[in-house]
């Protein structure tokens, strides 16, 4: 491990790259990345770079596909052509077309878990970090929302508007897995345990829930809260991360089988292959990636 941790290291020197990686990836690839974060905080970041030449993307494929759009200059690699967001395939560009005629005057907000044509049919993006505050900025009362159809119903019950789901339902296949029922059951044995859940999980879940957030949001939560045991309702590889930074601190997963298989797919073999032979490029084409661009910027825009 030591060996190819080494050699990434080098050629990361000699090739001027960066690696950014997700809060669920494997603890090894958090190790030797120089940026771990949720959604936003990675999309930032790619946005920002200025000294790299490359940057590696250790997530899924809609998180690379944002950091090529914000960052064309940029050569940005994904290591894993099959490390793809189930959920972002959900929402279609015709799915979009047929719901603006059918409410013309509904603005179109599209979760970052999307691919870039779905982006660029729409009018802004929003992560799970900032949906509340995305919808809450647009003067509309009706709002087009996709794909996740949880957090279309997290976002209608914070803001009071009336959103409509994209498709009608969109979801997470890891997140569908998290049931109240394994909360009560660990609670029995941590009464004192704070409950974080993110909002691609349930109603019934959320119901559970003390604090709801994206990944990076439950990091901070956890480490200013002054509980010493939590139960977490979301992807597995946050608590590596969740360890590290909290190491005197409990931290449960409320159900073990709660694993991204895609985000598992970016191995440091893998890593270190993508960045000897400078594969897979993400390319995103001129007019797609130029309408994506706006909406995501317009994000961008929203304080949160
Ligand atoms: P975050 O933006 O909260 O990190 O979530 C991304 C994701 O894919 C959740 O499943
Ligand atoms: Fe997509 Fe769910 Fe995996 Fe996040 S956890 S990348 S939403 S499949």
């Amino acid at each position: 491990m030591k060996d190819i941790s080494a050699k990434i290291q080098q050629l990361k020197k000699e090739k001027k790259a960066i690696i950014l990686a997700h809060n669920y990836q494997r603890p090894e690839v958090q190790e030797i990345a120089d940026y771990i974060g949720d959604s936003i905080e990675l999309s930032r970041k790619a946005m920002q770079e200025q000294d790299a030449e490359i940057i590696v993307f250790s997530a899924v494929d809609f998180m690379a596909q944002s950091a090529a759009i914000l960052n064309p200059t940029k050569k940005v690699l994904l290591p894993t052509l099959g490390a793809r967001c189930p959920m972002a395939q959900m929402l279609t560009v015709d799915e979009i077309k047929r719901a603006k005629k059918l409410h013309p005057n509904a603005p179109v907000v599209v979760y970052v878990n999307t691919l870039a044509e779905a982006k660029a049919e729409s009018d802004i993006c929003c992560t799970s970090a900032n949906a509340v505050e995305v919808v809450n900025s647009l003067d509309a009362d009706t709002i087009l929302f996709g794909p996740d159809r949880n957090l279309a119903e997290y976002t209608a019950e914070k803001t009071g508007k009336k959103i409509i789901p994209l498709p009608e339902w969109g979801f997470c296949p890891t997140h569908l897995l998290f049931q109240p029922e394994d909360v009560t059951i660990i609670k029995q044995q941590h009464p004192d345990a704070v409950v974080m859940v993110h909002p691609e999980c349930s109603a019934e879940m959320r119901k559970t829930a003390d604090f709801i957030g994206s990944t990076s949001k439950m990091c901070k939560y956890a480490k200013e809260s002054t509980a010493k045991t939590f139960i977490v309702g979301t992807e597995d590889g946050i608590l590596y991360r969740l360890r590290k930074e909290n190491p005197d601190k409990k931290f449960i997963i409320a159900y073990d089988g709660a694993v991204c298989p895609n985000m598992k797919l970016t191995t440091l073999d893998r890593i270190y292959v993508s960045l000897k032979e400078e594969k897979y490029e993400v390319k995103v084409p001129k007019a797609v990636a130029e309408k994506a661009r706006v909406a995501l910027e317009r994000m961008f825009q929203v304080k949160s």
